[in-house]
């Protein structure tokens, strides 16, 4: 069987975990903090702070920069659901912004378009390990006062121009998510990046019930060494030290990760890029796409689905990356209509994807590009 996705795990990563197990910290302990340390210096940003998903850091991050009931944030429909859930979550009104066909990602020439009075910030989401135009969209949120939050959960040991995604030149904060199938993994994990101090303290607040042990940021006078105050109604998002034991020694794997992964998208782009049936994604010149996933789009739509079981019937396990945010019921029931988002609805007919993990070995990586071959001929 193959999947889409899948992580690595070495003989090291279980050595690591054993001695985080055996410690004397579970949770909470030293190696969170190594964890965010070298994770920071990884991205070239100032700070990290390690929470226990992706979805946990997007809500923290739009908790901590005051996200409320009535401001509207920009966001695309071309993502997981979690991107968009985080606005819902604190209160505010997601507004979606079209996407670019060739690529998938949010049309940066019709953000401001969407921008009005209500507006706070843009979630730019750099589907598939793209990133996003972000100068664009810095220039766009300096113009009109918005904060940025990227979702970088596809682009881990990626970058833009010159900089790494994650190091937050462009942005406010980056989100990212180390589930199994993403570039490094803690089983479940997240991590947000700033260059913030301010933000920084607030979301180490957030993340543990709204709770600082900090004798300088207390409101009352302590009453003695146990001392604590709640400040703010914060949530339990931490994560576990085994968990950043394992996002420790994963870390130092990701540029071979990335490489791998990368040699993968170059092996389907070369098979498919003038392939009659299909269309690749379009890359960017000055960006490194790290490929969380490669894309392929069937030219008829009409055949999508056939291709997709024909693939699941050979022991291929593909996927959809994604069915548009507000075509799920739950948007649905807030207002959202089909036909919001046209270049998003028109791509998300044809897409699947394929295939890409680094173990993923070369035969199986050709048993995939044979079989979609062999399904064409018919
Ligand atoms: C773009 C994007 N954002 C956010 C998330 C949420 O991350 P997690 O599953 O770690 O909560 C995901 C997860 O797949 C994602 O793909």
């Amino acid at each position: 069987m193959i999947n889409y996705g899948k992580q690595s795990i070495d003989r090291t990563d279980l050595k690591k975990v054993k001695f985080a197990l055996k410690s004397d910290f579970l949770t909470s302990g030293p190696k969170v903090n190594e964890f965010e340390k070298a994770f920071a210096k990884k991205t070239s940003s100032k700070y990290a702070i390690a929470v226990c998903n992706g979805t946990t850091a997007l809500h923290l991050a739009c908790l901590a920069v005051g996200i409320k009931e009535g401001d509207e944030v920009i966001a695309t429909p071309m993502t997981f659901a979690a991107s968009v859930n985080c606005i819902l979550y604190c209160g505010g009104k997601p507004v979606f912004v079209d996407i670019k066909e060739e690529n998938g990602l949010i049309d940066e020439t019709k953000i401001e378009e969407k921008i009005t009075k209500k507006t706070k910030a843009i979630i730019p989401v750099h589907y598939t390990g793209l990133s996003c135009n972000l100068s664009e969209i810095k220039r766009i949120a300096k113009r009109h006062k918005l904060i940025v939050i990227e979702d970088a959960c596809h682009a881990l040991g990626g970058r833009y121009k010159n900089s790494k995604i994650g190091s937050c030149k462009y942005s406010d904060m980056a989100c990212f998510s180390f589930h199994p199938v993403k570039h490094i993994t803690t089983g479940e994990g997240g991590m947000i990046t700033t260059n913030s101090r301010e933000l920084y303290e607030k979301l180490k607040i957030l993340r543990n019930h709204g709770i600082t042990k900090n004798p300088k940021q207390f409101v009352n006078k302590s009453d003695g060494p146990w001392y604590h105050e709640m400040q703010e109604l914060g949530y339990n998002y931490r994560i576990t030290d085994f968990q950043c034991a394992l996002g420790l020694n994963q870390l130092k794997r990701l540029e071979t990760f990335v490489r791998k992964r990368r040699k993968i998208a170059d092996k389907y782009t070369k098979t498919f890029e003038d392939d009659k049936n299909i269309e690749i994604i379009k890359q960017s010149k000055d960006v490194l796409n790290p490929h969380h996933l490669y894309i392929i789009k069937v030219k008829d739509k009409k055949i999508r689905l056939e291709l997709f079981n024909h693939l699941k019937k050979n022991n291929i396990f593909c996927q959809v990356h994604y069915i548009p945010v507000y075509w799920h019921p739950y948007y649905k029931k807030l207002g959202y209509k089909k036909g919001l988002c046209k270049q998003a609805e028109t791509f998300y007919e044809k897409i699947i994807s394929i295939p890409i993990y680094p173990d993923l070995k070369k035969t199986e990586q050709n048993k995939v590009i044979n079989t979609i071959k062999q399904f064409f001929k018919k």
